[in-house]
């Protein structure tokens, strides 16, 4: 795939509690001017700050989700949404249960779907009736995933099943007893359907993100990375902390 005409902004914060408050304020903007916005939402250690941010505003007033809707990007497959590992469960830990979305507006894919290939359709058409996402927010893999789209992932590609490599295997073991417990597969937007989203934000902490962070801002645009395909998109930034900023070679406060 060859290069395209755009760059994404970038942000660059001193912390990562200051890079949580930068995407709190680009959602709290978006449900003032829309309170009934479509929001996309990630889950992961990196967006934990962000959701803390969101009850913290949410419980001050300052900013409500009564009118909104959300869609993850994405669930294990075999977890029931009770399961604590599975992402339902995340987010109702770290957002849901403590503001005012709805619950029948809160979509994550059902990972304990009698058919996960028909669920795949069912989430990809539902965020098409929503009228689309405004906001999408991302973290990113240390190989480049975004969402569960692993490298060789089509640009094109929608929601589905797909298989998580070795390397996300590992990384996500720390949220379970053991490696042995790690689903294998997964439901996930594809990156045409995050690549319709009306913006994009990627957030990414720490120094083991640079590399990843760096080959998708200014690396070739490759489905071998699949964040490096954000650039067939005008609209996406970078919130990023110094760290994770550290591989750029054009990084801008
Ligand atoms: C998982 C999720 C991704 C997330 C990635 C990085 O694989 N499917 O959406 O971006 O992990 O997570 P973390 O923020 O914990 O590094």
């Amino acid at each position: 795939m060859t290069s395209t005409p755009y760059s994404p902004k970038i942000i660059v914060c001193e912390s990562d509690g200051a890079a949580a408050a930068i995407v709190a304020d680009l959602y709290a903007d978006l449900l003032r001017d829309k309170p009934a916005a479509v929001l996309g939402l990630a889950t992961g250690g990196t967006p934990t700050a962000t959701y803390r941010e969101f009850v913290r505003r949410y419980q001050q007033g300052d900013v409500s989700f009564a009118r909104a809707s959300s869609f993850n990007l994405d669930e294990y497959v075999g977890l029931s949404a009770d399961h604590p590992q599975s992402f339902c469960y995340f987010m109702r830990q770290h957002l849901f249960d403590h503001v005012d979305l709805s619950a029948d507006r809160a979509n994550v894919p059902s990972g304990d779907a009698i058919d996960a290939d028909a669920e795949a359709r069912r989430y990809e058409e539902a965020i098409a009736s929503s009228g689309g996402i405004d906001l999408q927010l991302l973290g990113i893999g240390h190989n480049g995933h975004i969402a569960f789209n692993e490298p060789g992932s089509a640009r094109n590609s929608r929601t589905r099943v797909v298989d998580l490599t070795d390397e996300t295997i590992r990384n996500n073991a720390r949220f379970f007893d053991s490696i042995d417990q790690v689903p294998t597969t997964a439901i996930t937007m594809g990156v045409g359907t995050i690549l319709e989203a009306r913006r994009i934000v990627l957030l990414a902490t720490g120094a083991d993100k640079s590399e990843a962070v760096a080959a998708a801002a200014e690396g070739s645009v490759s489905e071998a990375v699949p964040a490096s395909l954000l650039r067939h998109h005008s609209e996406v930034t970078f919130v990023l902390d110094r760290a994770a900023a550290s591989g750029l070679r054009s990084a801008t406060g």
